[in-house]
């Protein structure tokens, strides 16, 4: 981790930024985290298999954003799907930014679907029209250590 994320980190330990994990009852885990009681943001895996999964709906609610939360979940979803077992893990990004703090998380991708970063929008769509839709994005692949 380079000394900025780390002072991101600690900054966000003395917020009191806490994290609940559940497993979801599709099989994969629900996180989501929680600062002075109120839900900031959330991240969602589903199984694929016995040792992958799917990552998915990384949030982080827009008055709570850059300020390293979304990091912090997809950092707290690679640990437990490590404890779980799980050696590969998929997600479609949809942003730079999202990118960004999946990288941070799972390191070097093992596959992308794109060149260079600089193909993703730097701000997606779902920022820009808010309403949060589903939609396609750059296929991109871990292998866990
Ligand atoms: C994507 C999302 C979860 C990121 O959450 P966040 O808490 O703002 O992210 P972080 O603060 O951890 O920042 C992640 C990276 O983006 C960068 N970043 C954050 N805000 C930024 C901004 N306004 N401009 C430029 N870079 C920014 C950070 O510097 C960080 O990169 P770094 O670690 O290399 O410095 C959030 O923007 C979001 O909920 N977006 C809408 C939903 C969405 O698009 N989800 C992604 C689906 S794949």
């Amino acid at each position: 981790m380079d000394s900025r994320r780390a002072i991101r980190t600690v900054l966000n330990e003395a917020r009191g930024l806490t994290f609940q994990v559940m497993k979801a009852p599709w099989g994969g885990l629900t996180l989501r985290a929680y600062l002075a009681g109120e839900e900031v943001g959330h991240v969602t895996t589903e199984t694929l298999d016995d040792t992958k999964s799917h990552l998915g709906n990384l949030f982080v609610k827009p008055a709570h954003r850059g300020r390293g939360y979304g990091t912090l979940l997809a950092q707290k979803a690679a640990q437990s799907l490590k404890e779980w077992g799980v050696k590969t893990v998929e997600a479609d990004v949809t942003s730079q930014k999202s990118y960004r703090a999946l990288v941070s998380a799972f390191g070097t991708p093992s596959a992308t679907a794109f060149e260079s970063i600089d193909e993703i929008p730097a701000t997606s769509y779902h920022e820009v029209d808010g309403e949060g839709k589903p939609g396609d994005g750059w296929a991109v692949s871990w292998n866990l250590q």
